[in-house]
């Protein structure tokens, strides 16, 4: 499959978000007055490159070609544009599908295998928010198993959220603090990647079971950073990466995008935007 690298210009939402990572934030992303809280394995069918055959061959130009056979999804190939240009992600099922605050899931999309994995939640009712895609709770039960075999108290805190329920949350949250305050922290609905059933908050008694930027600190926190990716997860919106995913850093966000991947992006301490090939425009290098 062949790609071009795409640039997009998320900076345009984001430009005041800088220094926005250093500060605590009290609210996290489940401020929601109800309620207390505060892709497939490596792309496999690709197309196959003959050991003997020369890649640049038949090309007129190879300098000038751009195009590269990542066997990833291309971000430009995977949304259609509305009419008044916005971005309506297609791959909705696949583990690596890019949600962000320029490519939104279809209001009505339900992913269809949602379960309740089997980790510790720090809450006993059976709430929309224990489930996850199978293929991402199957990836949580064996990172809690370990977790536990390892001594570190773990939580998980939130994972599927409906379009509704992410509208609810962002506007409690946006009535607070102001919308644009809001969405350092909390996305638009159809652009919380906790819509896909791939996002698990996790958390630990240290914060208090809050989903705060200590969490990074302690214990449990070290822990996933240093073993998420061995499971398939990745911490999706990392310190010093604001500017290219558009939120604040969140040490308890993780992301199930299976292991080969996973494990690429954290050895190159990458966001899932660098990871696909998606070019951010440095538009404001003062942050
Ligand atoms: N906190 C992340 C950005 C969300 O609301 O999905
Ligand atoms: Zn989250």
């Amino acid at each position: 499959m062949k790609r071009r690298t795409t640039v997009i210009s998320i900076m345009t939402t984001i430009v005041l978000l800088g220094g926005c990572a250093s500060i605590p934030n009290p609210f996290a992303e489940e401020a929601d007055p109800t309620e207390k809280e505060t892709p497939v394995e490596e792309n496999q069918g690709g197309e196959v490159q003959d050991p003997n055959e020369d890649q640049d061959e038949g090309k007129e130009n190879p300098e000038e070609e751009t195009e590269t056979d990542t066997g990833l999804p291309d971000p430009e190939e995977t949304v259609t544009v509305t009419a008044d240009g916005k971005k309506v992600i297609t791959n909705v099922n696949d583990p690596l599908v890019l949600v962000n605050k320029e490519r939104n899931l279809p209001a009505d999309f339900v992913p269809e295998d949602l379960v309740i994995p089997n980790v510790p939640f720090p809450f006993t009712e059976d709430l929309p928010k224990k489930q996850l895609q199978k293929v991402a709770a199957d990836a949580a039960e064996a990172l809690f198993d370990q977790a536990e075999k390892d001594g570190i108290p773990l939580f998980a805190q939130s994972g599927y959220r409906s379009y509704d329920r992410q509208e609810a949350i962002f506007t409690a949250n946006a009535e607070r603090v102001g919308e644009e305050e809001a969405n350092k922290f909390s996305a638009f609905p159809g652009q919380s990647e906790h819509q896909s059933g791939l996002a698990l908050d996790v958390t630990s008694p240290e914060v208090e079971f809050k989903l705060v930027e200590q969490f990074g600190e302690t214990e449990a926190g070290r822990w996933v950073k240093a073993n998420a990716h061995k499971y398939g997860f990745i911490i999706r919106y990392p310190k010093g990466k604001e500017t290219i995913t558009g939120y604040q850093y969140e040490p308890w966000h993780l992301r199930y995008v299976g292991k080969e991947h996973a494990k690429r992006i954290h050895e190159q301490n990458m966001t899932l935007e660098e990871y696909l090939g998606v070019e951010v425009e440095p538009v404001n290098s003062s942050q």
